[in-house]
């Protein structure tokens, strides 16, 4: 089973940004800890802070290259049409993860305009909300 999670603008910071807020894990500890929670997952991890190359990325998914993806899109969740729009040209999959919980802090991070095109959302458990985004997707293939 192949995954690809995408990390969106900022989470590169993670462990020094806001840890009261984000964690203090790194992303690349956060991507080690998939990858030895899913030793049967294939995992490709892309972290950019530009909204064009997250849309070229998932652009770039021709059909059967992943079972699914898992996007962290940072603050683009809350205002990127555009990355909504490369995500609803996908056959596979998508599952929005949130490491905070969005719909408790500012008004402006209430709202994801990304949510609704994706097959589900997760928000507010720290790097958890990442392995239960991998988690939903490998039993949504395995159909358990
Ligand atoms: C975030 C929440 C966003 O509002 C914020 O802009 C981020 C991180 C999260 O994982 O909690 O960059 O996506």
């Amino acid at each position: 089973m192949k995954i690809l999670v995408i990390h969106g603008p900022n989470l590169n910071l993670l462990g020094k940004r806001e840890p009261a807020i984000y964690g203090e894990m790194t992303l690349e500890q956060v991507n080690q800890i998939l990858i030895s929670e899913f030793p049967d997952v294939e995992f490709e991890f892309f972290q950019s802070n530009h909204e064009g190359e997250i849309i070229d990325k998932l652009n770039s998914i021709v059909e059967f290259d992943f079972d699914g993806v898992v996007i962290n899109p940072g603050a683009f969740t809350h205002y990127s049409y555009a990355i909504r729009d490369a995500i609803s040209a996908l056959k596979i999959p998508v599952v929005e993860v949130h490491l905070s919980n969005i719909y408790a802090r500012e008004d402006f991070r209430r709202h994801s305009v990304i949510a609704p095109v994706c097959r589900g959302h997760i928000a507010g458990f720290g790097y958890l909300s990442y392995i239960l985004g991998v988690e939903s997707i490998v039993k949504l293939k395995k159909g358990t």
